[in-house]
């Protein structure tokens, strides 16, 4: 899929009091997106807090200036990644699903934001068209094992590409599948568990 001008926003201040849609409609609008591709999203409900907490205490907030999140779907850890970064960092969310990039960007003004319908293979372009440079750390929860091998292999190689030489690829998964494509790509790859997500999550956080 290309990456469209127009697939590239930047939208206003982030304020969950004013979020028009509650949690219980954000968990409808995942749920029923599930049922119409739920190979492209991988799981009926968004990550815990557990999750998120564990995957985002090992981001060093900051040394983040550029942040890139693969699949934000409804936002649940684009928002808590907001709360913690540097008012003049950046984070750039790229959704393949485009009910969800509507979704974000009606629900999630915030300036740091840039959301871009796009797919995780694209983050390169996506960056140089922002005029960025290579990332702190991509944080991503896409389903890899739900992908053809090419797929993953791609995006495994490309988020590499992306980084800084400081940089760090943060991935969960519900499967080891990813593992040996991060083993032959990445200098060093730490894994993690966290049991309390629906389903149980492994963590991987790879330096290259
Ligand atoms: C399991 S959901 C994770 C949603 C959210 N990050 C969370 O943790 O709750 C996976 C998300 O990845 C998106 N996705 C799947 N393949 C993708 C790709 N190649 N590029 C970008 N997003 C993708 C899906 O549309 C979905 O929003």
């Amino acid at each position: 899929m290309a990456t469209s001008e127009q697939g590239v926003q930047r939208i206003g201040q982030w304020q969950p009091g004013r979020s028009v849609m509650g949690t219980c409609s954000r968990m409808l609008l995942f749920a029923r997106t599930f049922l119409k591709f739920p190979a492209m999203l991988g799981s009926v409900i968004p990550s815990s807090r557990f999750l998120v907490n564990d995957v985002l205490s090992q981001v060093e907030w900051e040394r983040a200036r550029v942040i890139v999140e693969f699949g934000p779907g409804v936002g649940t850890m684009t928002q808590e990644v907001l709360k913690r970064m540097r008012p003049d960092a950046t984070l750039v969310a790229i959704e393949l699903n485009c009910e969800f990039v509507a979704f974000l960007q009606a629900q999630v003004p915030d300036p740091r934001l840039c959301v871009v319908h796009a797919s995780a293979g694209e983050v390169r372009t996506v960056l140089g068209r922002l005029g960025l440079g290579r990332a702190d750390y991509i944080i991503s929860g896409i389903p890899y094992t739900n992908m053809p091998e090419a797929a993953r292999r791609e995006i495994v190689e490309e988020s590499k590409r992306a980084l800084g030489p400081q940089g760090a690829l943060l991935i969960y998964q519900f499967t080891r599948t990813v593992l040996p494509y991060l083993e032959s790509s990445f200098g060093s790859v730490r894994q993690g568990f966290q049991p309390l997500n629906v389903l149980p999550a492994r963590i991987f956080h790879c330096t290259p």
